[in-house]
């Protein structure tokens, strides 16, 4: 699980540049599904039959990234954001394009550290002139961040845990999932992290008959944090709000009813802000009912984001569980 997560948040794939990550997804199920396909938008679809009712799991591949908008006369590229990335955790920043060339974040000189915005930055690629920028990169070009994947034992620090955690906890289930009761229609979306985009198409295509996403959810377990019940280390959490989603009340019972039968440690979440691909797929033709299985991870959209194997752990369980209940339909 753990040598699954390092690589997947290792690979650089930006909303919109999901084609590295789904390839390693790819190869990675080939052996675990009846099927696998890909959509219009780029969403990979892994099929396991298995019941009657259409169960749709969503987790979404893309990350939080960058993209080129403008490179001056000295070489240096100015960027907009892809998804949502804050201007004070930039500086001194490493980013990686897709061909692997790399450059570090820097900033103009500002007085107050509220000065601080995405037009304030630049990347330096450690070049000296707009040509040999260009050899380089040019505008439109997109970049994730860099940064290392590092093992504290029971609890990991790596770039993208937002979603490639909720990538590995889906990729493992079907892998473990022995007598699944529904059809399984394992969906790793693309341009979550721009307004929950890939989700939506998928959903339109499956019209499932419950959908559950897998993706991080925010905690309040560090000092002087957010007034929030979750916490890394005490299971999975079943969502019951963000703003996106009102969990229907059924599904949110039979999350627990089934986490409370397999003896999985479980949280409830209320997020009071932020959605999921969950809040796409309910509103999807007449509507999904539609719930979320969550992973708390501290520090989210930063580049060492925080999650607790435990909760990792207890989420796969979950995740089987709600593959091998069968869906009344
Ligand atoms: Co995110
Ligand atoms: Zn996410």
């Amino acid at each position: 699980m753990k040598e699954l997560i390092r690589n997947l948040t290792a690979i650089s794939s930006p909303s919109g540049r999901e084609e590295p990550i789904r390839a390693f997804i790819q190869k990675e199920l080939e052996n675990y599904c009846d099927e696998l396909k890909v959509d219009t938008l780029g969403n990979l679809i892994a099929v396991k039959h298995g019941g009657k009712a259409k169960l749709q799991l969503a987790a979404h591949m893309d990350e939080i990234g960058i993209i080129v908008t403008a490179i001056d006369k000295q070489g240096f590229l100015r960027f907009a954001n892809v998804g949502g990335i804050n201007p004070h955790r930039l500086y001194g920043q490493r980013v990686r394009f897709k061909d692997g060339t790399m450059g570090v974040i820097g900033a103009e000189k500002i007085d107050d550290i509220k000065e601080l915005t995405l037009e304030k930055l630049f990347i330096d690629l450690g070049v000296t002139s707009e040509a040999e920028a260009k050899a380089k990169v040019g505008v439109g070009a997109m970049a994730a961040f860099d940064h290392s994947f590092v093992d504290l034992g029971h609890r990991v620090i790596a770039k993208a845990l937002d979603d490639r955690v909720g990538c590995a906890v889906l990729i493992e289930a079907l892998k473990r999932v022995r007598k699944p009761q529904n059809d399984l229609y394992c969906t790793f979306t693309v341009q979550e992290e721009v307004g929950l985009r890939g989700a939506r198409t998928a959903a339109f295509d499956l019209d499932p008959d419950l959908a559950i996403a897998i993706d991080v959810t925010d905690t309040g377990d560090t000092p002087e944090a957010r007034k929030l019940a979750m916490k890394l280390g005490a299971g999975a959490a079943i969502k019951v709000k963000d703003a996106y989603l009102i969990t229907p009340p059924r599904v949110k019972e039979l999350l627990t009813e089934l986490a409370e039968k397999n003896g999985i440690p479980y949280q409830f979440e209320v997020l009071p802000f932020g959605g999921t691909d969950a809040g796409a797929i309910q509103l999807t033709k007449a509507g999904v009912p539609s719930g979320v299985i969550s992973i708390p991870c501290r520090y989210l959209h930063s580049h060492s984001e925080m999650v607790d194997l435990n909760d990792v752990e207890a989420a796969v369980r979950l995740v089987v569980a709600a593959m091998e209940h069968p869906l009344g339909g």
